[in-house]
């Protein structure tokens, strides 16, 4: 049997240990401590919401605790994130859900059901966008949106790709050697024609400067979009 290493074994585990509480507020960007929030999503009561790439689900339990959705799915493909988020929100069950999953073979299986997809550097930028934008599309009602934030540029100062194709960027392995993982770090156009290819309209691309200065910093683009009527 082939196993893949883990490669998000070791990502927020730190602040696992010492941060257990759900956020009091939404930020789609690390290097953001002002801007836009969840208010992007649209008024969620009642709705049905889905985070691609949820992590440790900070963000699908600050909107389960705070923005009254019928519930949020909080999809991860990694063994070790979905475990944090068990860990950590469970008990936010049943308005929070969290699903050990591949968000495509995941939304594969859902068509016309979510009100609203989000991923805040999540499965957008790890997966070929060729196969989960459309998908999303699909697993959208009519008039549901995608929002997603994403890195506007490489986290080492490179530009942003015209064409689409994946950068190898530094991963480690849960026994911390060095490998690479795939990340799709595209420009605002390129985002932009591959949605409307997969469906969407109403495209719409925000610039979110980095207001904080760091090793991890970088700027975004928060990007929406709209599955037709
Ligand atoms: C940089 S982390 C972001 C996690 C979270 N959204 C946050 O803001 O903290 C990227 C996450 O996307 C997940 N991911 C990447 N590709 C995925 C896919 N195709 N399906 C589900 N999860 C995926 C990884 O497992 C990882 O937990």
């Amino acid at each position: 049997m082939i196993t893949t290493p883990d490669l998000w074994h070791h990502y927020g585990r730190t602040r696992a240990t010492t941060d257990r509480t759900v956020p009091a507020t939404f930020r789609w960007a690390w290097s953001q401590n002002t801007g836009p929030g969840a208010e992007t999503l649209g008024d969620l009561t009642g709705l049905r919401v889905g985070d691609l790439g949820a992590g440790a689900a900070r963000h699908a339990a600050h909107l389960a605790t705070h923005h009254q959705p019928a519930r949020v799915d909080a999809i991860d493909a990694s063994a070790a994130q979905h475990a944090m988020a068990t860990d950590l929100y469970a008990h936010l069950t049943p308005r929070l859900r969290l699903f050990h999953a591949d968000a495509v073979a995941h939304l594969r299986q859902r068509p016309s059901t979510y009100d609203a997809l989000y991923s805040v550097f999540g499965a957008v930028d790890f997966t070929d966008p060729r196969d989960l934008l459309p998908t999303a599309a699909d697993a959208l009602r009519p008039s549901g949106r995608l929002v997603f934030a994403t890195l506007a540029h490489h986290l080492d100062g490179a530009p942003a790709r015209p064409d689409v194709t994946h950068t190898d960027i530094p991963a480690t392995t849960p026994h911390d050697e060095a490998t690479t993982m795939r990340r799709w770090v595209l420009q605002e156009r390129t985002w932009t024609t591959l949605l409307g290819e997969a469906g969407f309209t109403r495209i719409n691309t925000d610039l979110l400067r980095a207001d904080v200065q760091g090793t991890r910093t970088a700027d975004a683009l928060l990007v929406t979009a709209t599955r037709p009527t």
